[in-house]
């Protein structure tokens, strides 16, 4: 080592900012789209060679670069998009640094061709320096990088096979082509096109496309559509609904001010959102898009911008999570009167007999249109489609039968016909056949009813006519006199008899009919997990649950018409009856046409 200290020359200056900045051709896609992005390009075209290792060619349409200034976008330190620090407090575009074509163009040959819209002529210069010299192109930018890491054989090394790093590029674009509906992307490897997106900002259709494309028709199929705003902050996108859950969290997409973040503080929000209606190892899918002040989110805390802060952290997790929490309560059933305000929010119809092919997006309408969201099966050529619970449940409403007492408006789960195999309750709606699984419905009730009384501070108690002995370890009964007060506030009584005795003498009015033994002892083993701490006390949804679970019909117990009656009005009347606590729904409708169309009939 020389004992003098030297200025390094600028270029290792910048092949030491590349290590942060590119990892692998991924990495150059996105600074180089998010280039074409702030630009204001409405279409972007990807090209790879052998992964991106090779070749990767972004080519926009944007507002291009001025011949005076290609030499200094390749300058370090060098931007248009900030000036001041006011405005690095307040940045609005993906790019602020200066730092991501210097670094780039470190490690790999690049060359930047550009024309200003609507001027004489394009220029090229090359990533090594030099002056510009005249080109062809368009109005628009293209960045071609080539041989990335040719000249940093360490960084080189780390790269994998032509297959995987495809698919980071492939992921990543689509994550921005998720962020930018508006924009039109185009993907091509060795000569191929792996996708073409048009542009879909005020195209419903065009939108419901890119979404399939991207997600799948099972997210575009049961998306509720989301739009909230308060405090300056706006949240919209889409939320799927929970019975559509998965067993991984890959189909979750969050963006601020458009921008790709990892955010403890949003995923926390989005879990407790979720965590009603959501068994705790199924992961909820969402496309959302958070819009915030500039100046309420400091976006230069990570190298490679992957995470963001916010000013107001507490206040926009409380908004996200009460705009989620509201939504997924509504289910289905919600017609969304926040979003109705914002004609650009497509909402899906279902695209009726004959509409399309099997699992193709159907047109979409403004919110004005009748909202229902199409499920389930949909087969191809027969022409009969199956909604499943996201169907809104609430026809228009119809003219009274004559003789009829009620309008069948209020009753959108209709009448009680009988019971299939003790599971099922098949009932006649106005507009078709509805079918509930039994079990599921009860225990969300019950649910329900439980977490109300117990948020109101008042969960009811009923007695047994015969209080109820139950054998017990020794640990259960110290721990059920120990937490006599909190099993109490839960609505039951239990007082120990015995070393290893306990007797429930009161249960939860809304559990009534339950199986008081087997409450006590899920009750007791809850107790057990989750400790004599206050934890328990956060833990108290669960446990409630729990308790609801256990004394929801079990199958095979025959109900009257009127029990059933009973049931489906309750449903009626109770938030997130869409689905049971554990996600799966609780009733599916074969609507009248599904029918016809069974029979062939009326077309
Ligand atoms: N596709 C493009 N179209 C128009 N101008 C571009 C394009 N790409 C780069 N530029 C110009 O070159 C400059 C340097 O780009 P570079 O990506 O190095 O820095 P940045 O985007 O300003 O900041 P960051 O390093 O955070 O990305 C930009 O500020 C912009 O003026
Ligand atoms: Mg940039």
């Amino acid at each position: 080592m020389s004992h003098r200290i030297l200025s390094l020359p600028s270029h290792l200056v910048n092949q030491i900012a590349a290590g942060e900045v590119v990892e692998r051709p991924a990495s150059v896609a996105k600074e180089l789209i998010e280039n074409s992005l702030d630009a204001g390009a409405d279409r972007v075209e990807i090209d790879l060679e052998q992964g991106g290792v090779k070749l990767l060619r972004v080519r926009d349409n944007g507002e291009g670069i001025a011949p005076e200034d290609l030499a200094l976008a390749l300058a370090r330190h060098a931007t248009s998009k900030i000036a001041s620090l006011a405005d690095l407090e307040s940045v609005a575009t993906l790019g602020f640094r200066g730092e991501a074509l210097p670094s780039i163009a470190s490690v790999s040959r690049l060359d930047i061709l550009s024309r200003r819209r609507g001027a004489e002529r394009a220029w090229r210069i090359a990533g090594e320096g030099g002056e510009p010299i005249p080109a062809a192109h368009p109005d628009g930018t293209t960045v071609e990088v080539r041989d990335l890491f040719f000249n940093t054989p360490a960084r080189r090394k780390f790269l994998r096979g032509e297959k995987t790093e495809l698919q980071h590029v492939e992921a990543l674009v689509r994550r921005i082509a998720l962020a930018r509906l508006d924009v039109g992307f185009r993907l091509g490897h060795n000569g191929r096109v792996l996708f073409q997106l048009p542009p879909a900002a005020d195209d419903p259709a065009r939108v419901a496309q890119r979404l399939q494309e991207l997600l799948g028709a099972g997210f575009v199929e049961h998306a509720l559509a989301v739009d909230e705003g308060a405090v300056g902050l706006r949240l919209h996108g889409w939320v799927v609904a929970p019975a559509f859950s998965r067993s991984q969290g890959d189909m979750q997409f969050f963006y601020v001010n458009g921008r790709v973040v990892r955010d403890k503080l949003v995923a926390h929000a989005l879990r407790q959102a979720y965590q009603d209606v959501l068994h705790h190892s199924r992961h909820p899918a969402y496309l959302l898009y958070l819009e915030i002040p500039p100046t309420q989110v400091d976006v230069n805390v990570h190298p490679a911008k992957h995470e963001v802060r916010f000013r107001e952290g507490r206040q926009v997790h409380d908004f996200i999570f009460r705009a989620l929490h509201r939504r997924l309560a509504e289910g289905a059933q919600g017609t969304g009167p926040h979003m109705a305000s914002d004609p650009a929010q497509p909402v899906w119809v279902d695209p009726g007999p004959g509409g399309g092919r099997a699992g193709a997006p159907g047109p979409w309408q403004g919110p004005t249109a009748q909202q229902t969201i199409p499920l389930g099966i949909r087969e191809a050529g027969q022409g009969y489609a199956f909604a499943v619970a996201a169907q809104r449940p609430f026809p228009e409403p119809a003219v009274p039968v004559a003789g009829e007492a009620e309008t069948p408006a209020a009753q959108p789960l209709g009448f009680a016909l009988g019971q299939l195999h003790g599971v099922y309750v098949l009932a006649q709606a106005e507009d078709g056949l509805v079918i509930v699984d039994m079990h599921a419905a009860h225990e969300r009730i019950g649910y329900e009813r439980l977490k109300r009384a117990w948020d109101q501070g008042q969960v009811r108690r009923q007695p047994l006519l015969v209080p109820l002995p139950v054998q017990v370890s020794r640990a259960e009964a110290e721990l059920a006199e120990a937490q006599a007060g909190l099993i109490r506030d839960l609505g039951l009584v239990v007082d120990r008899i015995g070393a290893e005795s306990l007797v429930v003498r009161e249960i939860p009015a809304a559990l009534q009919g339950a199986d008081a033994e087997g409450l006590l002892r899920d009750l007791l083993s809850d107790l057990t997990v989750h400790g004599t701490s206050a934890r328990v006390r956060e833990e108290v949804n669960g446990i409630l649950a729990t308790l609801a679970c256990h004394a929801a019909v079990r199958a095979n117990r025959r109900l009257t018409l009127e029990e059933m009656n009973a049931l489906l009005r309750d449903m009626e009347r109770t938030e997130r009856a869409d689905q049971c606590n554990h996600g799966r729904p609780t009733w599916v409708k074969l609507s009248r046409q599904d029918l016809d169309r069974l029979f062939l009939r009326g077309r």
